[in-house]
């Protein structure tokens, strides 16, 4: 017992050595990381829905799409500069050379899940689809150029 209790302490205070100097980067990888999950996640459900696996109400449908279009304005927020040096990003530091032509993509991303929205909000599926495609297409030209796979 007082040999893990002991293991458990070094750990720990390596954890917390470690973690101390990286915690303004790791946090802010996590933060744009969560944001992309959630953005995804909902992505995913109105996708489900152009393909028949879902059946959503049009207020779901308008939810689902109003969580993307928040998501693609607020996970910019966590690109703070130096965050691209931790092994637990994908972010390429290309992003932080040329800074205005990624937010550019951002900038395309949200004009796609603006349309999103208005699309959800008519309940029809070919505009769904049609929307669906712009933002999936800002999605990939993105990660394209920014984001290690
Ligand atoms: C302007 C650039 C850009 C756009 C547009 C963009 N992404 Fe990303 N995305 C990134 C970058 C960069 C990362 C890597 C972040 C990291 O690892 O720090 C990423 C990571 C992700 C991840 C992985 C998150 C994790 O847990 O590691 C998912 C999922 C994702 N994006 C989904 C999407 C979806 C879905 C869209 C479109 C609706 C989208 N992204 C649009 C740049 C973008």
């Amino acid at each position: 017992m007082k040999k893990v209790l002991l293991g458990a302490a070094v750990v720990g205070a390596l954890v917390s050595a470690g973690a101390q100097a990286q915690v303004p980067a790791d946090r802010s990888i996590k933060y744009r990381q969560g944001g992309f999950q959630i953005m995804a996640i909902h992505f995913g459900r109105i996708n489900a829905h152009i393909k028949g696996e879902r059946n959503l109400t049009p207020a779901q449908l308008e939810m689902n799409a109003q969580v993307v279009d928040t998501m693609a304005k607020v996970v910019f927020e966590g690109f703070v500069e130096g965050t691209d040096q931790s092994a637990n990003t994908k972010a390429k530091p290309e992003i932080w050379k040329e800074f205005a032509k990624f937010k550019d993509g951002g900038a395309k991303l949200s004009a796609e899940t603006a349309k999103l929205v208005a699309a959800a909000k008519t309940g029809d599926k070919a505009q769904l689809q049609a929307a669906f495609g712009g933002v999936g297409g800002a999605c990939k030209a993105c990660h394209d150029v920014y984001r290690n796979n």
